[in-house]
């Protein structure tokens, strides 16, 4: 039995998203609707896949580009039908079942996509066309069948649907599978005479039907899954799925969400097991958060690696790594290339930057550390600032074991504080600080007695005391 062909159509502009760019590569949960088609219908068994381009064609290619697809070009588009026919020279005289589904319908399951095929094969039809009863129909093709016997008879669009079929609940998902020889000689017989002037891939289905040919139709158990994209409206709604599918997964998988609908999950993310997430939290892209974390609630996770039994709490964490038993936030901001390694802090109000925080080292409250390397065990006190820009070029820090860096230091770079030495709170420190060294720099303290007493009867002689 040969695998099936699949095509997707991607080549229309999706005009009513109003937008600049291709419908198909308007993102769900950070991935081009149109890789959630593909990865569809890959897993429901497709060996090869052909994507029909043409609006925006090289920004579509360049979407899947490394997925192993082969494209067509529709240079016009003239229709769904039309579209499809674009891809018979790529298949190149294959015969066997083709499965044709839309870039705008992402919600699609590989196993309903599957059990589509299968139907098709068992009936060895011509064309079996997926169906789905919804509460409304509007925009969709309607299914048209025969009185009495319930037999498809053709599919009429919704601008060309007299109002009594307009009345029909039981939409076309536009997905098909069709015997690839059947549909191309059908899509030489239809014509562009509709409401839209366009050649309709449903035509064909009506075309086969008319010619006594045999065409099934299966429906889709939830008709969610269905759903065409043609809007900002429908965008969000079919997002909102995703995401729930997401935390769904990862729910199953043994971590705890706390109130699903805030959270979001990126598909490439990976979450441990006894992991809790807080409510409204993002952890996004290609982030890989350990076991037994806590992370939120209001945090965000970019692409960073959280080692396991960490916390992040009101944080956001940029391409960033975290050992195991690391605590960010309240209220934290870590930027790229920052690195927490065993047991470190990174306490409120911090910032950090392309560092590296040494084990058990902790910058506790209201610091910024960038391009600077900790050793282990160092504290940096509140206030503590690693000047590192000179307004022209980055310099570094470092800063050994042990050491202490007292509240509002600022220490500017290049600078190097030796293992187990104290930086006096508030010095400006501009040279190296030898090991177990106290390094102070600030003018002496004057004090003058009985000055305050002076002033305040200088300005107001009957409050003074
Ligand atoms: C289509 C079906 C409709 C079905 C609905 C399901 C037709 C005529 N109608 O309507 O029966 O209920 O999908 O969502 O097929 N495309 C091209 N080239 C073109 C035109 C479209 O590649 O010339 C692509 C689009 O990029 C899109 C897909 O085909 O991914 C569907 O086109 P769209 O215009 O959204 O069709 P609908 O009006 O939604
Ligand atoms: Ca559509």
């Amino acid at each position: 039995m040969s695998e099936p062909v699949a095509v997707i159509l991607a080549a229309g502009q999706g005009t009513r998203m109003r937008s600049k760019r291709a419908k198909v590569l308007h993102p769900l949960c950070g991935q081009p609707m149109l890789r959630l088609v593909l990865d569809a219908v890959r897993r429901a068994g497709a060996a090869r896949v052909i994507v029909v381009v043409g609006h925006q064609a090289d920004q579509v290619r360049q979407a899947v580009a490394r997925d192993d697809v082969e494209f067509a070009v529709q240079e016009q588009q003239l229709g769904t039908g039309h579209a499809v026919a674009q891809a018979k020279a790529v298949l190149d005289g294959y015969e066997g079942p083709l499965l044709v589904a839309c870039g705008d319908t992402p919600l699609l399951k590989p196993e309903t996509l599957a059990e589509l095929i299968a139907r098709h094969r068992r009936a060895q039809a011509a064309a079996t066309v997926l169906s789905a009863s919804v509460a409304d129909p509007t925009g969709y093709g309607r299914i048209v069948r025969e009185r009495g016997t319930g037999r498809l008879l053709r599919i009429v669009e919704h601008k060309d649907a007299t109002p009594e079929e307009a009345t029909i609940r039981e939409i076309n998902t536009g997905t098909y599978c069709f015997d690839a020889a059947s549909l191309f000689a059908a899509l030489e017989k239809i014509r562009p005479d509709n409401a839209q002037g366009e050649y309709y891939l449903p035509d064909a289905v009506g075309v086969l039907v008319r010619e006594g040919a045999t065409v099934e139709v299966v429906q889709a158990a939830d008709p969610v899954e269905v759903m065409g994209i043609n809007d900002r409206l429908e965008l969000a709604r079919a997002e909102a799925v995703v995401r729930r599918r997401i935390v769904d997964g990862w729910m199953r998988a043994g971590v705890t969400v706390m109130d699903p609908d805030t959270v979001y999950i990126d598909p490439q993310a990976q979450i441990g097991p006894d992991t809790i997430i807080w409510p409204f939290t993002f952890i996004l892209g290609t982030s890989a958060v350990g076991e037994d974390c806590r992370i939120g609630p209001h945090s965000q996770v970019e692409s960073s690696v959280i080692g396991p039994g960490s916390v992040v709490e009101r944080s956001v964490v940029r391409q960033s790594r975290l050992g195991p038993a690391c605590t960010v936030g309240p209220f934290a901001y870590l930027r790229p290339g920052t690195v927490l390694e065993e047991g470190a802090k990174a306490g409120s109000f911090v910032e950090i930057k392309q560092s590296i925080i040494g084990p058990g080292s902790k910058v506790p409250h209201l610091a910024y550390v960038g391009d600077a390397e900790l050793g282990r065990d160092v504290n940096v006190g509140a206030g503590a600032i690693t000047c590192n820009y000179d307004g022209v070029n980055k310099y570094r820090t470092v800063i050994e074991d042990g050491a202490f860096i007292g509240s509002n230091a600022n220490l500017v770079a290049p600078v190097r504080i030796g293992a187990r030495a104290y930086i006096g709170a508030g010095s400006t420190v501009s040279r190296d600080v030898s090991p177990d060294a106290l390094a102070l720099e600030r003018a002496e303290q004057h004090e003058i007695p009985g000055w305050a007493n002076r002033r305040r009867r200088k300005s107001s002689p009957q409050e003074a005391r």
